[in-house]
């Protein structure tokens, strides 16, 4: 079945090259970390937050394990600390932003994304996008707290000035059972 998750990496590919800048915002079992890495190269670097130890701990392992440690800096913080942890001179130079929300998938499902920290993290990371840069961020409404969190999302992206952001979403039209969506906020070409 081809996934919103599929698409999340593509935009995201497309929107990095050899030597850019990305952010996993959440970094969970490291899959999309992963992905940044690789689209970023050797030149590149990748910062990644997680809450939780555990998804920290598998990441790195990830990472170790394709060859591609050295380019990511995990950090152990809430990504509502985004801008505050990124260092400045890559403030403006980020070519892509990943949020994929929820729980850590084979950790503790009680412990997921929360609206106002998403928002708040969202927020920030229009502010470290490069021109053409882009953010995605991957929906899921089907656990106890996650409708809410995908409206609260959704309701703010719509309402984001046009002028600044192009806010486009991808969605199952004909899938039952409360599918992940994506949304994706690209900041305008230079
Ligand atoms: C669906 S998982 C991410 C999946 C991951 N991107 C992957 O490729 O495996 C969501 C993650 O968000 C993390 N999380 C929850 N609240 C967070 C916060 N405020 N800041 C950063 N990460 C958070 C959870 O600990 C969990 O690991």
């Amino acid at each position: 079945m081809y996934a919103v998750l599929d698409f999340a990496h593509h935009l995201t590919a497309r929107a990095l090259g050899a030597g850019a800048v990305a952010v996993d915002a959440t970094v969970g079992n490291g899959h999309d970390t992963l992905h940044l890495a690789e689209a970023v190269g050797a030149d590149g670097r990748v910062h990644g937050f997680d809450t939780q130890p555990l998804a920290l701990k598998r990441t790195r392992q990830r990472l170790a394990t394709a060859g591609v440690a050295e380019r990511v800096l995990l950090h152990e913080a809430s990504h509502a600390t985004l801008a505050g942890t990124l260092p400045a001179e890559v403030h403006g130079h980020v070519g892509a932003v990943m949020f994929n929300l929820g729980y850590l998938p084979g950790g503790d499902h009680t412990i997921t994304t929360t609206p106002d920290t998403t928002v708040q993290a969202l927020q920030q990371a229009l502010t470290l996008l490069e021109a053409g840069g882009v953010v995605t961020v991957v929906l899921y409404a089907g656990h106890p707290g996650g409708a809410a969190e995908a409206r609260a999302v959704t309701d703010w992206a719509a309402a984001l000035d046009q002028e600044a952001v192009q806010v486009l979403s991808y969605r199952f039209l004909n899938q039952v059972n409360a599918p992940p969506a994506l949304l994706a906020l690209h900041s305008h070409p230079a």
